[in-house]
């Protein structure tokens, strides 16, 4: 198995300071995951694209950036973030009729191109567009707020994704995105997990660096 990835997500930083923050975990971060909600797809409210674009302008930043679209419409501001080819965006399945084509909208900026689901719905609408997809980003909690537990019954569902990745030889990265800590990230690498979304088990801590190495070493 290749190296598992872990992308610490800003949600859980200090968001008067947030350059620094990144600074802080660069040395560990594969990616930096920016939670991007509007308050109606989810009850809570961050950050879009002014201020992404500002942290991927910036001479500090040097990881790629993971924007997770947790918004009504995907399709009138996802176009609106500054992206490279590293970069991935991540829109919800619940948040379009036409995933297809979404996919191919945020493709044509040049970037990657991911998605999520909330927990409750079915993970077979994912099957037909895997193929299309660089990543699918695995909720382990209802999406909206950091610092929830982690719900086991994610487990199953990236089991699902990974054995159908595997049998068709796609070329498609799992992520799980809540509840990651030292004592989940094993079971979700176990089930087939490559990339590792943690915002309060690395911004909650005093050491980030240390933090993530702690979750390397409980790793299978
Ligand atoms: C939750 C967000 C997550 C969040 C995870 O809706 O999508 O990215 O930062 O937070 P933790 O790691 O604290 O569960
Ligand atoms: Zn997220």
């Amino acid at each position: 198995m290749s190296e598992v990835v872990f992308a610490p997500s800003i949600l859980s930083a200090d968001f008067g300071c947030l350059v620094e923050e990144i600074e802080s975990v660069d040395e560990v971060a594969g990616s930096i995951h920016v939670d991007v909600m509007d308050g109606h797809f989810v009850p809570n409210i961050t950050i879009g694209p002014l201020v992404s674009n500002s942290l991927k302008g910036s001479d500090r930043v040097n990881c790629p950036l993971s924007i997770h679209l947790m918004i009504d419409d995907p399709w009138k501001y996802g176009p609106e973030f500054v992206v490279d080819s590293e970069d991935v965006i991540i829109f919800h399945s619940e948040a379009t009729d036409r995933p297809f084509e979404l996919i191919e909208r945020l493709s044509g900026l040049g970037c990657k191109v991911g998605l999520s689901q909330k927990p409750a719905s079915p993970v077979e609408e994912i099957f037909p567009l895997l193929e299309e997809l660089d990543e699918v980003l695995v909720m382990g909690v209802e999406p909206g707020f950091g610092g929830q537990e982690f719900s086991p019954e994610a487990i199953e569902r990236i089991e699902v994704l990974d054995e159908r990745i595997r049998e068709n030889g796609y070329d498609t990265d799992i992520s799980v995105d809540g509840g990651m800590s030292s004592s989940t990230v094993g079971s979700v690498v176990r089930a087939g997990a490559d990339k590792i979304v943690a915002g309060s088990a690395i911004f909650g801590k005093e050491d980030r660096i240390q933090a993530v190495r702690d979750m390397k070493k409980a790793l299978p």
